[in-house]
């Protein structure tokens, strides 16, 4: 059976930084509050020329860098994004534009921000089906754009920016994706939700606002990520000591920290980025994931849980086992 690892990674933040004090003059609100219920501390804002495509191009070719693959030679290309350039096309088809990479097969996933798992789960089981060799998967958001500046349940949560993976084959026995598995509940689209397309020069941007009942929201996504990834672990028979790192959805640090001690994974274990990026939506797993690979925190053999949680709702959880990528900066 063909594996599939994780063969590049990037991600790229928008510049413009909007602290908790930023967030103080707008609504009310205080940074220690922000600080003791989120543990944000500040999140990046695009720029009125920046948007989902752009920022997604940017950390799409920083993966294939790494990979050592040139855009020709990319099958397909998933963005996974709930905060896209227009209704129509796809984001990824703008990427594909942007990146030149005339010989991919383009669309978009929208599973909020589970999103970058479900694309995972889908690249991945093209490329084992042998339909694509190989798959460019990217989350990106330009959730400020959906956000209700007036709303202080919402607006001290999300932020911009985007992450990357390369998906390819790989030689490397028993490397890459191990297994995932995901849940979803219609029943409760309502708890978080957006009116309106996030489209950049629309009138109907006026109407586009994020919806959310908070406090339901937060014990849907302690509870599903706890036991999707139980359920995981016992399909696969890992045990939780078997987790090297666990890179989780960052959403607020109390969900992570709940989820951890649900789990009794070591807080050492957990990595986290949610102070200095906010939620992301489907970009946050894969920029924390180019982070810990900057940070030196993934070595060969390494088992990473991912895990996440978003509107839908749908939720999910992905083992890998990390095999070898250079890094390009020290060639
Ligand atoms: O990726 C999935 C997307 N979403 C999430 O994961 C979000 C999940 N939910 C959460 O993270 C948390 O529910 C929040 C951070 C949104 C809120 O934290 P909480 O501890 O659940 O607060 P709460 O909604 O229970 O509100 C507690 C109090 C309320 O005041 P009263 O009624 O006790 O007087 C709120 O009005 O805090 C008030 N409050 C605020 N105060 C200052 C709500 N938002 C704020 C705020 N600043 N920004």
């Amino acid at each position: 059976m063909t594996q599939v690892a994780i063969s590049g990674l990037g991600s790229y933040v928008p510049e413009k930084i909007l602290t908790n004090f930023d967030l103080e003059k707008l609504v009310d609100t205080s940074n220690e509050w922000i600080i003791e219920r989120t543990g944000i501390l500040e999140r990046r804002i695009a720029s009125s020329l920046e948007s989902s495509s752009s920022m997604g191009s940017l950390a799409a070719k920083d993966a294939l860098e790494t990979a050592k693959l040139v855009p020709e030679e990319i099958d397909l290309i998933i963005t996974a994004t709930c905060s896209p350039d227009g209704m129509f096309p796809s984001t990824a088809n703008r990427i594909q534009a942007l990146i030149n990479a005339p010989n991919a097969v383009c669309f978009d996933i929208n599973s909020a921000c589970n999103g970058f798992l479900s694309s995972l789960m889908v690249g991945s089981t093209l490329i084992k089906s042998e339909h694509y060799k190989n798959a460019l998967i990217i989350g990106s958001e330009t959730l400020s754009r959906l956000i209700d500046w007036t709303d202080r349940n919402t607006c001290i949560l999300f932020g911009d920016g985007a992450g990357a993976v390369v998906l390819e084959p790989t030689s490397e026995e028993n490397y890459g994706l191990t297994d995932f598995l995901f849940g979803s509940d219609g029943n409760n689209a309502d708890l978080l939700y957006a009116t309106g397309p996030a489209t950049g020069e629309s009138d109907l941007q006026k109407e586009a606002k994020i919806i959310m009942d908070g406090q339901s929201v937060y014990r849907h996504a302690v509870s599903t990520m706890t036991s999707i990834t139980k359920d995981l672990l016992i399909k696969t028979n890992t045990s939780i000591s078997d987790i090297d790192l666990c890179i989780p959805h960052q959403a607020n640090s109390r969900i992570i920290n709940a989820v951890a001690k649900n789990l009794s994974l070591e807080n050492d274990k957990v990595y986290t980025n949610v102070d200095q990026f906010g939620n992301t939506s489907a970009a946050s797993i894969p920029i924390a994931l180019t982070q810990a690979f900057y940070d030196k925190m993934l070595e060969k053999g390494n088992n990473l849980l991912f895990t996440a949680f978003g509107a839908g709702l749908n939720w999910g959880s992905v083992l890998l086992n990390w095999g070898t990528i250079k890094n390009p900066k020290e060639q």
